[in-house]
């Protein structure tokens, strides 16, 4: 079975899809129409180009009919301010409200991380969603654990950190590492990404955007992500294997405050060449 093919019926050889492959491996048969030859066929990266530039919807690709991919809303485009607005107001939620959100709201949410950007479109960020305030706080704990060993083993390295103030407030019973989120997402990826570390990134920054638009609050748990680099039981208890790493975290939950303004940043620091 082929990988691609095209409907006849609806092809209009308008080489749409030739030009905007980024493999360059759909060529033009002797009948006009696009096709791939089977000897080039496992270079490519199901990046899926072909199928949704045509308008017609007339490739198949890997057994999707293109007619059956979901139709681009004109009425969805928010246009460069609303954007523009989303992408600046963002902020990092540190206060979260008691009432968690469901295993579907956080499912709509991540859903829309599949269409992050990886490299070659490998596709292969998972997610471990820690789920309610006493496991998250289970997991706080555990990286508690991490900094009173690193504030024991390099005292300076703990005091750049701040740790043994964090311990002190976790001992308090405050959580100054997931903040009292009720969730905290975690990002990992084995080794058949090419682009790990750039994929998590993109993929948790697509999840918090997300997130915030749906009136969501998000905050990268940056002492998880560090902790479970060296501290095992962190990622035995995110359920990582040790043939993937954890690339970081994200607490999420439902904003308690809410912003009136947009805090001041640097200019953009720009060269041109
Ligand atoms: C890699 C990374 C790690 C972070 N880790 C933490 C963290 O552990 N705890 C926290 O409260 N905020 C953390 N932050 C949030 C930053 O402090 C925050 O993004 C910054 O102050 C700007 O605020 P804004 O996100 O509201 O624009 C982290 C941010 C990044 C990018």
């Amino acid at each position: 079975m082929t990988i691609f093919s095209v409907d006849p019926a609806r092809c209009e050889k308008d080489d749409l899809c030739l030009t905007v492959c980024p493999l360059r491996i759909i060529r033009a048969g002797a009948d006009g129409f696009p096709a791939v030859a089977p000897e080039r066929e496992a270079y490519c990266i199901a990046c899926g180009h072909c199928a949704a530039i045509c308008p017609r919807g007339a490739i198949t690709l890997r057994d999707t009919p293109g007619a059956a991919l979901t139709p681009l809303d004109k009425s969805l485009d928010v246009g460069f301010e609303a954007a523009a607005q989303l992408l600046k107001a963002r902020r990092s939620v540190r206060h979260f409200n008691p009432e968690p959100l469901s295993r579907a709201q956080i499912m709509e949410v991540l859903d829309v991380t599949r269409w992050a950007p990886t490299g070659t479109n490998t596709q292969s960020l998972k997610w471990t969603v820690v789920d309610g305030f006493s496991r998250v706080r289970e997991l706080a704990g555990l990286v508690v654990d991490w900094m009173r060993g690193v504030a024991a083993a390099d005292p300076a390295m703990g005091k750049r950190l701040n740790l043994p103030g964090v311990i002190r407030a976790f001992e308090e019973g405050k959580d100054p590492v997931c903040r009292g989120a009720p969730h905290v997402v975690a990002v990992h990826a084995g080794r058949e990404s090419v682009t790990p570390a750039e994929d998590a990134v993109i993929g948790l920054t697509y999840l918090e955007l997300a997130a915030f638009a749906r009136g969501y609050g998000t905050c990268w748990a940056g002492f998880v992500a560090l902790g479970g680099k060296s501290h095992k039981p962190i990622l035995d208890f995110l359920g990582i294997p040790p043939e993937e790493k954890l690339y970081g975290a994200v607490m999420l939950g439902r904003p308690r405050y809410r912003f009136a303004r947009l805090p001041e940043r640097k200019p953009a620091s720009v060269a041109w060449r």
